[in-house]
């Protein structure tokens, strides 16, 4: 037997018991006469003490020969400490050991195995089971499992069934490239790995499941950022004979219980906007709602005078910074800079100090008066001591803006608190998007979102405004999940196919099973998919998915511990009948 008890268990009550323990030794003092070493496992540590009055000879020859990161297992009773450390929960006790067996050796790690590492974040992913060995990294997939578990065990309790499926498809189409797989028995042909198990759910419901759910894997080939992976897991759920609103209450009430169980906080009923809506007032379409600076719109109040930037701006908008009139002017220019970098990329700040006295000093005071500046104050909701932060031009693009900024100076201000949860849901998404590249509508959720009913006529006429059954729901400002109301008629999912620019053979040849299926008596139906890593992250108070994945890609789509990906043999792409050709 490796062990009688775990690193983490034995406490004074089991003081002269006899005891075996394995783990990793984590820490060695040693003074010749004496050798303590602290013996770790993922339940917690126990200081072993090797005493020369006490420990057989032999016994301290090999506790003198230990190294970090060993492997061994020890034999021994369990005493008081003479000085106890109130920090751990073994603290009280040490193992006076009288037999120790080296289990594995270990080289010297390349980065210390502690809570505060001195390992930079590439060594740390190159060597990821050692990093998994730290604490703040083990908790954290620990967490996650505790969140999948609530996931599952109350989706199950509402009925919900797990069903899995495929790996190997075709293109499910959900914004981003497909990982394709090329198949050895169908010489040309290839697979591709599911953006999301989409058509599969919904084939599901016309197969009478009812209620599904599936914590699965997905892969989208695109640019990576904090909250994206090549693969990652959704939690993909989908049900029969609902509406938007059965859908709504059911994830809240899913949400709401996993903030209860795993976070220990209450959450009355989510607010619900409207696309549009978040736009005006957040620029973005997922608004961190645990603070203010919504943006006041200017131009009825800024476009009245000659300053021709104003004037020919299609959006002039600001926030009110609280508490920044106190920025030098040093600070102010800084943040000028800061917006228009390229990856904000304004064209320039116009701001207004708004003094104690009730008075307003601006950058542009040539053009406006104390009276229109008073306007902009109210309109941005400024009190004395704000600084008012305006940015102008294209719509989207001054939103977008305007939203950054928002984001930085929430940052700044530490306004976005961990611990603070303002889940929000997003509604009546527009069913289409401009794409500039293309110069076509795509589908902004995905082609099998249902418009609002009586839209499918503005399609012709005004493309741009038609609304979807489409939802997402918002925590802290992260999109963790999105769905919709389907389309389960065979006309209507062709029209929308020809819509997007589908001829008709094309439509069937991608998803002819889907339509075919839709003449089988398809019921109504619509669901959702969570981002497992975005929510565990989010619940557990941070925003990068990274370290809650137990073995992530870098930014660079690599894991660089395998080395992956990696070229494949000669032989391989023969069987596979491809011939590598790299562009120069
Ligand atoms: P959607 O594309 O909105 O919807 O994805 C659902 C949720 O998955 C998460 N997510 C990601 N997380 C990490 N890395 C990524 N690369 C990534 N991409 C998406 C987000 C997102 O809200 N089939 C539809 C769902 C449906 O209609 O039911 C879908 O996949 O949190």
């Amino acid at each position: 037997m490796y062990r009688t008890h775990s690193n983490g268990e034995l406490r004074d009550k089991n003081i002269n018991t006899q005891v075996t323990l394995s783990g990793w030794v984590q820490k060695i003092r040693d003074k010749g006469f004496m050798v303590w070493v602290d013996l770790r496992d993922r339940y917690g540590i126990t200081q072993l003490i090797f005493d020369e009055e006490r420990t057989p000879k032999e016994v301290m020859d090999k506790a003198s020969k230990l190294g970090r990161e060993f492997v061994i297992q020890v034999t021994g009773t369990v005493i008081e400490r003479e000085s106890k450390n109130p920090n751990i929960p073994t603290g009280d006790i040490e193992i006076l050991v009288s037999e120790v067996t080296v289990l594995n050796t270990s080289l010297t790690p390349p980065f210390t195995i502690e809570d505060k590492t001195d390992g930079g974040d590439d060594l740390r992913m190159k060597y990821r089971y050692l990093d998994i060995r730290r604490n703040p990294v083990r908790n954290k997939l620990v967490f996650r499992h505790k969140v999948t578990m609530a996931v599952r065990n109350y989706l199950s309790e509402k009925d919900f069934v797990e069903v899995e499926t495929p790996y190997l498809i075709k293109s499910t189409p959900e914004g981003a490239r497909d990982f394709v797989v090329p198949s050895r028995m169908n010489e040309g042909q290839f697979y591709a790995l599911p953006q999301s198990p989409q058509t599969f759910k919904q084939l599901l419901m016309v197969g009478g499941m009812d209620k599904y759910f599936q914590i699965v894997k997905c892969f989208r080939d695109e640019d990576l950022r904090a909250d994206r992976q090549p693969e990652f897991t959704q939690i993909d759920c989908e049900m029969t004979f609902v509406e938007q609103e059965d859908i709504l209450n059911t994830f809240e009430g899913l949400t709401r219980h996993l903030l209860k169980e795993i976070n220990n906080v209450e959450i009355g009923d989510f607010p619900r906007m409207t696309y549009d809506e978040a736009m005006r007032r957040y620029g973005n379409d997922k608004p961190d709602i645990r603070f203010g600076m919504e943006f006041g719109e200017l131009n009825a109040v800024a476009q009245h005078k000659d300053f021709n930037v104003f004037n020919k701006a299609e959006l002039v908008a600001g926030i009110a910074v609280p508490g920044g009139n106190s920025y030098s002017r040093k600070e102010i220019d800084k943040l000028i800079d800061w917006v228009k970098r390229p990856q904000v990329g304004a064209m320039g700040m116009v701001y207004v100090r708004c003094n104690d006295d009730g008075s307003y000093k601006s950058s542009v005071d040539k053009f406006y008066d104390q009276d229109d500046l008073a306007k902009w104050a109210e309109a941005t909701g400024a009190k004395a001591g704000d600084l008012i932060c305006v940015l102008s031009g294209e719509m989207n693009k001054t939103r977008t803006q305007l939203s950054a900024l928002r984001m930085e100076m929430a940052e700044r201000l530490n306004l976005r608190k961990a611990d603070e949860f303002a889940p929000l849901w997003v509604i009546d998404f527009p069913l289409l998007e401009w794409d500039e590249e293309t110069e076509r509508y795509h589908a902004m959720h995905h082609p099998f979102t249902s418009p609002k009913p009586g839209q499918m006529e503005l399609l012709k006429t005004n493309p741009g405004a038609v609304k979807a059954n489409a939802y997402d729901l918002v925590l802290n400002g992260n999109e963790i999940g999105g769905g919709s109301i389907r389309i389960h008629d065979k006309e209507t999912q062709s029209k929308m196919f020809d819509y997007l620019g589908f001829t008709p053979e094309e439509a069937k040849a991608q998803f002819g099973f889907l339509m075919d299926a839709f003449q089988y008596g398809a019921p109504p139906h619509g669901g959702i998919a969570f981002g497992l890593d975005r929510l565990v992250a989010i619940l557990g108070g941070q925003e990068t998915i990274r370290d809650f994945i137990a073995f992530p890609k870098n930014n660079a789509g690599r894991d660089v511990m395998i080395d992956a990906p990696a070229p494949i043999d000669k032989e391989q792409l023969k069987e596979l009948n491809l011939s590598l050709t790299l562009k120069p």
